[in-house]
């Protein structure tokens, strides 16, 4: 297989104290919250994985469809020989434009991000390998820190897939787009995927499917604590809760204490008492309307080209040019 080049940015030692930092902060909190990106170890990015393929989780197949349908077009506007790939994950999605960047005669360079490495070690190298002549160059790193030390270059299209953009709150979504902005040269593309506002009961089905994947997803979060910081929360005592904030247009989720109950993380000197009934959120995912996101990205200073939905109007994807 051939290798790609992998750069990391996020140090075993950065890693430990800022995994350290919000658990602490966010279990002493009043209102008790973990970041969404401590989702994403490895058993979390293989559950991930599976809600892409659940009946009830539309998101991931009306998004590929809408790249599959238009892909091509996509290239023929965006005119980049680069494409970067912000959350990464598997690529599975990278590759439509991939192929169409090839079939142009335009694919010089891939660069996937992603803050987990094994993930994206391994996409990152199957892409070198599928690709031959395309230089790969993966990015383990935090949304929150390292959008500036991507090597955009200067043709390059940064894609945001996945309404990954829905998890961040609005100030650190409008804070994301700006150093999205900061770091295209003048020309270069943002291609953003998201999820749009549509019938709440689809909305909650999505997030609260039958075989219960969504909610070992979520209740993984208090699998990777016990395991990095040696806590004891029982899963059998905390359920998976998801529910559409129609004010907010967003879908709020967190894992609730089904009983009273103590937990203890032993690596951090830390008691912590639940309420029965009691929520720690680990997640919004926004809905978007279309004139929303084109108003948002055009006060960050992009030109918004085209916007495509799929057939059933499900899903958004905006292409973006840097003014
Ligand atoms: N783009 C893929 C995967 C979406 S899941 C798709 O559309 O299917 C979200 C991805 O973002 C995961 O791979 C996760 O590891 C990554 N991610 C989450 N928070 C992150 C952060 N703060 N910094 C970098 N990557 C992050
Ligand atoms: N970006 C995905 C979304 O907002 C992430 C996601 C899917 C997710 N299902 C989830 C996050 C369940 C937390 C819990 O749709």
């Amino acid at each position: 297989m051939t290798a790609a080049r992998i750069d990391v940015h996020l140090e075993p030692s950065w890693w430990r104290t800022t995994l350290e930092h919000d658990v602490r902060t966010g279990l002493v909190a009043e209102q008790r919250s973990i970041p969404a990106k401590w989702f994403y170890d490895e058993i979390g990015c293989q559950l991930f994985d599976d809600i892409t393929k659940l009946d009830e989780y539309y998101p991931f197949r009306a998004e590929r469809d809408i790249l599959a349908t238009r892909a091509n077009e996509i290239v023929a506007v965006a005119e980049a020989d680069t494409l970067v790939e912000l959350g990464s994950g598997t690529s599975e999605k990278s590759r439509v434009l991939l192929d169409a960047m090839a079939d142009a005669h335009v694919l010089k360079r891939y660069v996937p991000f992603d803050v987990s490495e094994e993930t994206l070690r391994s996409a990152a190298d199957q892409i070198a390998t599928d690709y031959p002549g395309t230089a790969v160059h993966g990015i383990v790193g935090d949304f929150d820190r390292h959008i500036p030390l991507v090597p955009i270059g200067g043709t390059g299209m940064v894609a945001f897939l996945g309404s990954t953009i829905g998890n961040f709150e609005p100030s650190a979504r409008k804070r994301f787009i700006a150093d999205v902005v900061a770091a295209l040269e003048p020309d270069g593309t943002f291609l953003l995927g998201t999820d749009l506002v549509k019938d709440p009961d689809r909305l909650w089905a999505a997030y609260n499917d039958a075989k219960g994947v969504t909610a070992q997803f979520n209740l993984n979060m208090l699998t990777m604590i016990n395991r990095e910081l040696n806590a004891d929360f029982d899963l059998d005592q905390f359920e998976h809760a998801a529910d559409w904030d129609a004010d907010n247009e967003w879908i709020d989720i967190r894992v609730r204490s089904k009983v009273a109950q103590t937990v203890q993380v032993r690596d951090l000197d830390l008691v912590v008492e639940f309420a029965t009934g009691e929520e720690m959120k680990t997640e919004i995912s926004a809905k978007f309307r279309l004139g929303g996101i084109a108003a948002e990205l055009e006060a960050a200073g992009l030109a918004v080209v085209e916007q495509w939905t799929d057939s059933y109007g499900d899903f958004a994807v905006t292409l973006a040019r840097k003014r």
